[in-house]
């Protein structure tokens, strides 16, 4: 019998989250001692408090897929920095952005790479665009640069270029890889043009060296405040079926740790030390 994938893509408004005493307590206590360790040295309350959800979704998104408590679990990353999850029953696949004012999570159980990507849709580089583009020049192919250049004004040319840079990101992070690998040879090609809120695009090809890859899957969406989010899906079982997605659904602080339970012990002064950082860069 074919597999039918079970689908969870969830979003997380970092920016509506103003953190109290306790929630901070409870949200650190909730992850692993190295992750707490790693979020501890961020200079900024905005960039801990990206990382700590997407930790706190994998967590909540294990623990309900796998129905087991969150003190059971034990999230490992490969040697390229991924995340992942080592279950015995079930072949259980996740994968987190945080960009914007938003983290994501993606999740399919099923012989699947998974790789997910949110980018805000706004240039903030300073520089003219044309230079910007140029800067980026050898990161897009130039079938891609085409469809960027004949995009019908500067907005919509920034937009188209966010959209290509969100499925690189997210077809190097199904792989493992990152941004390690050559992203010229990557190229995507876009059969619906623009992406909208509430509908999901799957029609986008990608191409590695000119040769079309035809097991892979690509889900994308605008998420509010102009923020494009893609899921890459390699399927690596044939067999396998992908449900449509109806929408990312959003969680507040108080659904994502509904069920958690503290690994740790409570920490007063990674939280002391999380309330004295700046909130983000001015
Ligand atoms: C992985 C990478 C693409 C992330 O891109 P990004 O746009 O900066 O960040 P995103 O918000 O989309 O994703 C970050 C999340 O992806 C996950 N992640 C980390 N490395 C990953 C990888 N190699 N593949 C897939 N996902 C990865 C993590 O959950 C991470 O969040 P966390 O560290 O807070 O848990 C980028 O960091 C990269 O290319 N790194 C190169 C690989 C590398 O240098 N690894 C370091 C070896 S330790």
């Amino acid at each position: 019998m074919c597999d039918k994938l079970k689908s969870v893509r969830w979003v997380f408004d970092c920016t509506l989250w103003k953190p109290t005493v306790s929630e901070i307590l409870l949200a650190s206590s909730c992850i692993q001692q190295e992750e707490k360790e790693r979020l501890g040295k961020f200079v900024f309350q905005r960039d801990i408090k990206s990382s700590l959800i997407g930790r706190l979704m994998m967590r909540k998104y294990i623990s309900e897929v796998c129905n087991k408590s969150w003190t059971d679990i034990i999230i490992s990353r490969d040697t390229n920095g991924k995340p992942y999850y080592k279950s015995n029953d079930l072949p259980i696949n996740f994968n987190v952005s945080h960009q914007g004012r938003y983290t994501i999570l993606a999740g399919e159980i099923g012989d699947v790479d998974l790789g997910v990507d949110i980018m805000e849709r706004e240039y903030k580089g300073g520089k003219n665009i044309d230079e910007f583009f140029r800067i980026m020049n050898r990161n897009f192919s130039n079938e891609e640069w085409k469809s960027i250049r004949k995009s019908s004004n500067e907005k919509n040319q920034i937009n188209k270029f966010f959209r290509f840079w969100c499925l690189k990101e997210s077809f190097v992070k199904a792989t493992g890889t990152g941004i390690t690998v050559d992203l010229q040879k990557i190229s995507f090609n876009l059969n619906t043009e623009s992406i909208n809120l509430n509908e999901f695009v799957y029609d986008t090809e990608v191409f590695v060296d000119s040769v079309k890859l035809n097991n892979w899957i690509f889900q994308e969406t605008l998420l509010p405040y102009d923020h494009c989010a893609a899921v890459a899906i390699h399927i690596k079982n044939t067999c396998i079926k992908i449900n449509p997605i109806e929408n990312f659904t959003f969680l507040d602080f108080k659904q994502l740790t509904d069920k958690a339970k503290p690994i740790l012990d409570e920490d007063k002064s990674f939280c002391n030390d999380f309330f004295e950082k700046d909130i983000c860069p001015n």
